[in-house]
């Protein structure tokens, strides 16, 4: 619900990076179970777009194990034809209040890439601070950013850098100062980070969601306490997402079909 005590507009957000293991997939499942979204959207899905398949496995481990996933849908589109692709990304936006996607730069191609992004109302670019992911950044993700703005200029705006892997201590707003100051036109920095938990060492991704792992370590006060926090880092990346979204959905009319 909004403030206004209304249904949230439907909202389509990806998870991007042509450099790899920089949380995407991570994110994407987590934002997706959170109850902000819960709270927020009626139906969820959460689409994987990578041809690896590591929510795949994942979702079939959550089966596998009889997990709940509510309102949660989970969805795998690797086709390489052009038009099963699109065709299914559409059709299951019609279908979900919330749309997560899960975008390797790599791996799908480049004009799926681009089609995902300029698709997405907010697109999230879950970035370290190194030189080495901003270069990866400027060289391959950012010519199709630029592509996409060319071509439909109403997705200015849209991009957004996450800082992933920051130190739980580091102060944020160092974090967003750092990247606005790097980043090309057209791309700001979430005002939200990503923390490093060790956390994400222990959870391994049996099937489970964040939430359900807190569960399960529940008599380990202090693993427990180690999954809140991280757990807390979702929620607030989850609101940042809604009210940017919200404030961007406001200004510019929704170029889509969806009901
Ligand atoms: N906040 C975090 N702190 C520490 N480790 C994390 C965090 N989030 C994710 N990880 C770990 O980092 C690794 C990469 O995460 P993930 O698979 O989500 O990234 P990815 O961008 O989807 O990778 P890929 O490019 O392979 O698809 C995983 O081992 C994951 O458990
Ligand atoms: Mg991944």
């Amino acid at each position: 619900m909004d403030r206004d005590g209304l249904p949230e507009q439907p909202m389509v957000i990806g998870f991007v990076q042509t450099k790899g293991g920089t949380g995407k997939s991570t994110l994407a499942l987590n934002t997706a179970f959170s109850a902000t979204m819960a709270e927020a959207f009626d139906s969820v899905a959460l689409v994987e777009l990578d041809p690896q398949g590591t929510l795949k496995t994942w979702w079939q481990e959550r089966e596998q194990m009889g997990y709940d996933s509510g309102r949660v849908s989970f969805h795998h589109i690797s086709s390489t034809q052009r038009e099963v692709f699109q065709k299914g990304i559409q059709s299951i936006s019609d279908y979900n209040a919330l749309m997560i996607m899960d975008i390797p730069g790599e791996g799908t191609g480049r004009l799926h890439t681009r089609f995902a992004c300029a698709f997405c109302d907010l697109v999230i670019v879950p970035m370290r601070i190194s030189t080495n992911d901003e270069s990866a950044f400027i060289n391959n993700l950012y010519p199709i950013i630029k592509e996409i703005i060319s071509a439909a200029p109403e997705k200015r705006g849209r991009f957004f850098v996450l800082p992933v892997f920051t130190h739980p201590l580091a102060n944020p707003r160092r974090c967003f100062a750092y990247f606005e100051d790097m980043l090309p036109p057209h791309v700001s920095c979430l005002k939200a980070v990503y923390p490093a938990r060790s956390v994400y060492e222990n959870f391994n991704r049996r099937g489970l969601n964040l939430y359900e792992y807190e569960r399960l370590v529940d008599s380990n006060k202090k693993f427990k306490e180690q999954v809140k926090r991280a757990i807390q880092d979702v929620e607030t990346i989850s609101k940042t997402i809604i009210e940017t979204g919200r404030e961007k959905n406001g200004s510019v009319e929704r170029p889509t079909t969806k009901s």
